[in-house]
């Protein structure tokens, strides 16, 4: 099994008087409550006049942090500041080798110590696996104790679940092409579902010529190793929706750009990256499952690398698809759409509620909204602001772009029914306009090409792969259960 160990959150009654402890306060505490000699307090009292939010106390038998919880109007951007501030007291973890920390909540208000926790458990994400040295592999933090009236042991669970799935997309994405092949990864799917007790079917290129999946198959050609398409089902006795849930995701476990070959610095070397839609669908079940919500929900990931091996698929080339459309390939490059749109089409045999698809499919994601945001288009309104709600909710927010019909005109074909290509302009829209055709049921797109790996490390997400989409989706998904 690839996945990393997560330190575990438990709720206790009291702080064990020798382990590290992190009180979060109000402003205006009263510092003497604490368990501290007068000149620490004294000094404690003067960082926080001097409006300091984190305060390391080296008490003479242990360490005491004091993190000052900051008033917000706003509930979700006070969620992040408690994530984003533990994601400084990780620093000093991390640094200090502890292993075991105490939360002890004082502020006591709904949710703060919850994300507190969330942003810690994040921060202390490491990918350190292929390291000889025995130091830099040692994980530091493997216990985080909570000691809060606010925090319910359903919180507690929900919050190890939720950590680990985006632990289990992480540690998918950040798996090089060396280690994690189509084939290796549709393994590491049926492991993932053992452990979280979801069905998975991995479909062999046999299965997906005799299918006739000619996107797949298309991007295919160019690697020396096969593709394979995975099919996960999570369907409890008790689930609310007769129609499935379907989550698609992109996986290119690396993507050269084919015949249309990428220029290396800054666009290929990271395109391990590219399996990151794939690698929040698993995430995404793993969670669902594990939490055991009363959802039938079902997960596709068809995957390849996309190489220029000698039997790539050549620019001016017609493939045709899954669904008998006729595409004109005019950059091999443009290779995420050509996977997905088979996915999106063999979707339909569900007879979905709803389909949402991740995928690292465009730069021009990037160029618009950055690192920070989702790239959102689908047909679905009622979907997208349900979104919209839970992105904000997890701060990984989405932003919608519209898929007008003029759009279209950018992927048609003089030769056959589309183009895998637009023009210059809107290239996220026009990715999404080719996507859009391969759907017949509600749907939402997500382009998460900004958010899904991380070339220098933001905060609780990290460096490299941050499990994009999964605290997004689960959040949805629980919501749906609410409902
Ligand atoms: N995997 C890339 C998109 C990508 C770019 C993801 C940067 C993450 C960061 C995708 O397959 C791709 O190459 N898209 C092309 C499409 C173009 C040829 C129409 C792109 O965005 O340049
Ligand atoms: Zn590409
Ligand atoms: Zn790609």
């Amino acid at each position: 099994m690839i996945i990393s160990k997560i330190p575990v959150l438990s709720k206790i009654p009291k702080a064990a008087v020798d382990e590290p402890v992190i009180y979060l306060i109000a402003p205006h505490f009263d510092l003497s409550q604490l368990s501290m000699t007068k000149p620490e307090t004294a000094y404690a009292k003067s960082c926080i006049d001097n409006e300091d939010k984190l305060i390391s106390v080296n008490s003479y038998y242990k360490w005491i942090y004091i993190v000052v919880v900051s008033e917000h109007n706003d509930k979700a951007t006070l969620y992040e500041t408690m994530r984003n501030q533990a994601f400084e007291l990780c620093q000093q973890v991390i640094k200090n080798k502890f292993t075991c920390v105490n939360i002890v909540d004082l502020y006591s208000e709904e949710g703060i110590a919850a994300a507190f926790a969330e942003g810690l458990i994040l921060s202390a994400y490491k990918f350190n696996k292929y390291f000889g040295d025995k130091d830099k592999k040692e994980i530091s933090l493997t216990t985080v104790h909570v000691v809060s009236n606010k925090l319910t042991d359903m919180d507690v669970e929900k919050l190890n679940i939720v950590c680990s799935s985006v632990y289990v997309a992480r540690d998918i994405v950040n798996e090089p092409l060396s280690h994690l092949n189509a084939h290796k990864l549709a393994v590491t799917i049926q492991e993932v579902g053992k452990a979280a007790g979801f069905e998975v079917e991995v479909f062999d290129k046999q299965r997906i010529e005799a299918l006739r999946m000619g996107g797949l198959l298309a991007v295919n050609r160019g690697s020396v190793d096969p593709p394979s398409f995975s099919i996960m089902t999570y369907k409890p006795a008790n689930a609310i929706n007769e129609k499935p849930y379907v989550i698609v995701g992109k996986g290119i476990v690396f993507d050269t750009g084919g015949l249309s070959l990428k220029p290396t610095q800054g666009s290929m070397d990271s395109m391990k990256s590219d399996k990151a839609g794939a690698a929040a669908a698993v995430g995404i079940m793993y969670a669902i499952a594990k939490a055991a919500l009363p959802l039938y929900v079902i997960g596709l990931v068809p995957a390849t690398d996309n190489r220029p091996g000698e039997n790539a698929y050549a620019p001016q080339d017609i493939i045709t698809m899954y669904d008998g459309t006729t595409v004109e390939v005019l950059n091999t490059d443009a290779e995420g759409r050509m996977i997905l749109a088979d996915a999106l089409a063999y979707a339909n045999k569900y007879n979905p509620e709803l389909v949402i698809d991740l995928a690292t499919l465009t730069g021009a994601a990037v160029v618009a909204v950055g690192t920070i945001a989702i790239a959102a288009m689908g047909n679905n309104k009622e979907a997208i602001s349900e979104l919209h709600i839970s992105g904000m909710q997890t701060r990984e927010r989405i932003v919608e772009l519209p898929l007008w019909e003029e759009y279209g005109e950018q992927i048609k074909s003089d030769f056959a029914d589309i183009k895998n290509v637009g023009g210059r302009w809107a290239g996220s829209i026009t990715a999404g306009k080719f996507l859009e055709h391969f759907t017949n049921y509600p749907w939402v797109h997500l382009d998460i090409a900004g958010t899904a790996y991380l070339d220098s490390s933001d905060k609780y997400r990290g460096k490299a792969g941050t499990g994009s989409g999964v605290r997004l989706l689960f959040d949805f998904f629980t919501r749906k259960c609410a409902e």
